[in-house]
């Protein structure tokens, strides 16, 4: 019962004083693109080098979380949702607690990534379109998904037949057909400097 909870968020040490240790600001660097397009590639990149340049970085990744936290949801647009919802949350508490949190998600929904900017809030809510045509994602197929769905083993996949909306107006957009992983990496972290 909602009235029965008290939370206790004044008593504990303030985001301020956490990112005064770690000597950066927090962020939450959100994202989205489909299945294959490179978010988890590019997710692990930007921690690694950003972990290298001093930063204290942790990645949220749609297979790790949905091995754990979210093992119970499949991908209806009701779980999808929640999903989203649980992992915003989960982001909002990294983010309180200084770290850059990087979020990679198909999140597919412009509603969606609505409330996990929401949840969130805008101010620290980066969203990053990795972008790449679906027949790229399908021609790389690297867990042989697209594979699957074409076939029917596997209903409801984004871009086949789910849904992907793409962001209208993302801080950054980084092509991925035609950039390799340095060169995303590198344009992202130009971007974000100016946010740390
Ligand atoms: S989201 O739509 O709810 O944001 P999320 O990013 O957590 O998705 O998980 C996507 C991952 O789940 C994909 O990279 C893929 O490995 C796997 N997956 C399994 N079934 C599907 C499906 N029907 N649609 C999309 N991804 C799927």
């Amino acid at each position: 019962m909602q009235e029965n909870i008290h939370p206790i968020h004044h008593r504990l040490l303030s985001r301020a004083e956490r990112e005064a240790r770690l000597g950066q600001r927090s962020v939450v660097v959100w994202m989205t693109g489909l299945s294959g397009s490179g978010k988890s590639t590019l997710a692990a990149a930007l921690e690694r080098r950003l972990f290298d340049q001093g930063y204290c970085a942790q990645v949220l990744d749609g297979d790790n979380i949905r091995s754990g936290l979210n093992a119970n949801l499949g991908f209806s647009e009701q779980d999808r949702r929640e999903n989203i919802r649980r992992i915003a949350e989960v982001a909002k508490l990294f983010l309180n607690s200084g770290l850059i949190v990087i979020c990679s998600f198909i999140s597919p929904l412009r509603s969606m990534r609505q409330m996990a900017r929401q949840i969130i809030g805008p101010e620290d809510f980066l969203e990053i379109f990795v972008r790449a045509p679906v027949e790229v994602c399908e021609e790389r197929d690297v867990k042989g998904l697209y594979a699957k769905a074409r076939r029917g083993e596997i209903k409801q996949f984004t871009g086949i037949d789910a849904p992907y909306e793409e962001p209208q107006n993302p801080f950054c957009t980084l092509d991925t057909a035609s950039l390799s992983v340095d060169e995303a990496v590198e344009l992202l972290l130009q971007r974000l400097k100016k946010r740390l």
